[in-house]
C-alpha cells in the first residue's frame, strides 16, 4: 500500500500550527530548514535538472498588461503543475497547509498558484507587493528555498519591510532579512508586506506561491493565472 507522503515522513501539523500562530500574531512567518526533507530534496533535484528552456523571463502584471521589466525583476520562472512527481508532491503539501490554515484561521483560501524561480548571478527582484488592497485576491504568499550550502556571501536575501505606516522621518523601516537557505519556508500576508530580492551572487532557486480567495462570478471559475 502506498501511504500519502505525510504518513511516510511524519506529521506537518506542528509546523503548520506555528505558521498559523505567526500569521495571526504578526502577519508573517519565517521557518529555517522547515520543509520536509524528502520533499525539499525532490524539489531541489527537479528544479536544478529541469531543462533551462522550461524557464521563461518573469514579467510583471497579468495577461494583457504583462510586461518584462529589467528594472523591476530579472529572474526566470516556470509555473508548477501536477504533471511531475515533484510538482505533485509540492501541491499535496501546499493543499495540506491550505486546509490547515482555513480550519485554524478561517481564511477561506480557495486556490493556489506557484512557480519555480531561478535567479542567476546578479539577478534581483526590486521592492514590490504581491497583491494590492481591493485589487487582486492573493491573500497569502509562500516562498521556499532550495539552495544547499548557501552562505551569507552569496547574497540573494529576501528583505521584508514592516511598519510602512510609520510617518516619522527618524524611524527607519523595519526590515527582516532572510537567507535563502535549503528548506526555509517564508509565509506572509500578500497585501501587507512589501519585499524585495537582493542580487544573488550565484544560482538561486526558490518556489513562490500564492493562496487566493475565490472570486468566481456566476459559473465562471476565476482562473489562477
Ligand atoms: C516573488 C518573490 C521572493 C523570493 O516571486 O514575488 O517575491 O525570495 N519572491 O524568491
Ligand atoms: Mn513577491
Amino acid at each position: 500500500m502506498i501511504l500519502p507522503r505525510t504518513s511516510q515522513t511524519g506529521d506537518d501539523s506542528s509546523l503548520f500550527a506555528s505558521i498559523a500562530n505567526d500569521i495571526a500574531s504578526k502577519g508573517y512567518s519565517i521557518n529555517p530548514v522547515a520543509l520536509p526533507h524528502d520533499l525539499a530534496y525532490l524539489l531541489a533535484s527537479h528544479i536544478t535538472t529541469m531543462p533551462k528552456s522550461n524557464f521563461k523571463r518573469a514579467g510583471i502584471g497579468r495577461a494583457v498588461s504583462h510586461k518584462i521589466n529589467d528594472f523591476v525583476r530579472t529572474d526566470a520562472i516556470s509555473w508548477i503543475g501536477d504533471d511531475t512527481e515533484a510538482g505533485k508532491a509540492w501541491l499535496d503539501w501546499t493543499t495540506a497547509l491550505q486546509v490547515f490554515l482555513n480550519r485554524r484561521l478561517f481564511l477561506g483560501l480557495f486556490s493556489f498558484e506557484s512557480h519555480f524561480a531561478h535567479y542567476g548571478e546578479g539577478d534581483f527582484y526590486k521592492k514590490h507587493k504581491d497583491a494590492f488592497v481591493g485589487e487582486g485576491n492573493r491573500i497569502l504568499s509562500v516562498v521556499v528555498y532550495l539552495n544547499q550550502y548557501w552562505s551569507k556571501d552569496d547574497g540573494g536575501e529576501l528583505v521584508i519591510y514592516q511598519n510602512q505606516q510609520s510617518t516619522s522621518a527618524v524611524i527607519n523601516d523595519h526590515t527582516i532579512s532572510v537567507t535563502p537557505g535549503f528548506g526555509t519556508i517564508v509565509v506572509f500576508l500578500s497585501e501587507e508586506f512589501p519585499h524585495e530580492v537582493l542580487a544573488a551572487k550565484r544560482d538561486r532557486f526558490s518556489i513562490a506561491g500564492w493562496f487566493r480567495l475565490n472570486s468566481s462570478i456566476a459559473n465562471n471559475i476565476d482562473p489562477p493565472s
